[in-house]
């Protein structure tokens, strides 16, 4: 069943005689149960995209379905199922940690017990009663996702929720993430931390300038394709003698990559390679399917190193 659908959601910021494409008409999907990340370089519209979905912006063209449900009543009812965090959480500095869910399960018309649970899914319990100023940056991330799970939603939409967080902060806020998923419940994140997501989410999508290019499950995404990566004695002559292997599509080697020859097969057939390889004489001491990263991936399809473009604009002046 599907948890969010959007057709041709478009986002413009009008500013004078400029207009910005935050958001160009993306059409996409999240399953219930899935943990789908949303990746783009700095400015490709990820928060506004957020925004959409939540409705706290209205879209200059296009439609949103949440838990199968769309039109104005559709989606009040199916966000009143959905928690989420934006970029900056809003917590009263003056107030524990504690009192801030109790007000959150206030507005939410949730049960108090609601916040005796959140705070146990984030390990705050024993740091409850502390004044959220006094938090951690991680404490304080991790405050936001309780909150998102006050009133026991089905859905969870998070902004960046590892932003600025060292490593071990990234490994609690992941724990929470995959606990939330356990539960039963969909979770819709964006990010620019490609191995946290790589870690964490079972689909991703890429977006550049607005617009959607890449989407599908992460296995698919770093996708390569059949290519080995072999070792022998005399990598030349492996070289050599693979390239007269009949499945084999392309042999190539490079420079930053040891002694490794790397050999794209037609299919999936790396014993039938090593086989082959033997009966020409030549003796493999280690042949391992080559995967990328799924920051390679990133790069590859946004022409952009991760989190390094510092705040692009995709902002476009045009008159009229
Ligand atoms: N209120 C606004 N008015 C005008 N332009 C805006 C507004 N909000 C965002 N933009 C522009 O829209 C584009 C997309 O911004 P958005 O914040 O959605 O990107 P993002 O992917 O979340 O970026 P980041 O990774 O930096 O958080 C950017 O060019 C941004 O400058
Ligand atoms: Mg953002």
């Amino acid at each position: 069943m599907t948890a969010i659908a959007t057709i041709g959601l478009r986002k413009w910021y009008r500013s004078g005689f400029s207009r910005t494409r935050a958001v160009d008409g993306i059409t996409f999907r999240v399953e219930r149960g899935q943990i789908f990340g949303f990746l783009g370089p700095n400015g490709s519209g990820k928060t506004t995209t957020i925004g959409l979905l939540l409705g706290i912006l209205r879209p200059t063209a296009g439609e949103v379905e949440l838990l199968g449900r769309s039109g104005r009543r559709g989606l009040l009812e199916a966000r009143r199922r959905t928690g989420a965090t934006l970029e900056t959480p809003n917590f009263y500095p003056y107030l524990s940690g504690e009192r801030n869910l109790r007000l959150v399960a206030r507005v939410k018309g949730a049960p108090d017990a609601d916040v005796d649970r959140a705070l146990d899914l984030v390990g705050l319990s024993d740091r409850r009663t502390d004044r959220f100023a006094a938090y951690s940056l991680g404490m304080k991330q991790r405050l936001a996702l309780a909150a998102t799970v006050i009133g026991d939603p089905e859905l969870i939409i998070l902004d960046e929720p590892a932003n600025g967080l060292d490593p071990e902060g990234m490994r609690e806020i992941r724990e929470i993430i995959l606990r939330l998923a356990d539960e039963g419940r969909t979770i819709f994140l964006s990010s620019h931390l490609l191995a946290e997501v790589e870690k964490t989410c079972t689909h991703v999508a890429i977006i550049k300038k607005g617009q959607l290019i890449r989407q599908g499950t992460v296995d698919e995404i770093v996708e390569t394709g059949f290519v080995y990566a072999l070792r022998a004695d005399d990598p030349a002559a492996l070289a050599e003698a693979a390239r007269t292997f009949p499945g084999a599509r392309e042999v190539w080697t490079e420079r930053d990559a040891d002694a490794d020859v790397f050999v794209e097969l037609a299919a999936r057939e790396p014993a039938e390679l090593n086989r082959f390889l033997s009966g020409r004489a030549v003796f493999v001491s280690r042949l391992v399917e080559h995967r990328r990263s799924l920051e390679d991936a990133f790069i590859e399809a946004t022409g952009d190193a991760a989190g390094e473009s510092g705040g692009e604009s995709t902002g476009e002046g045009s008159t009229g």
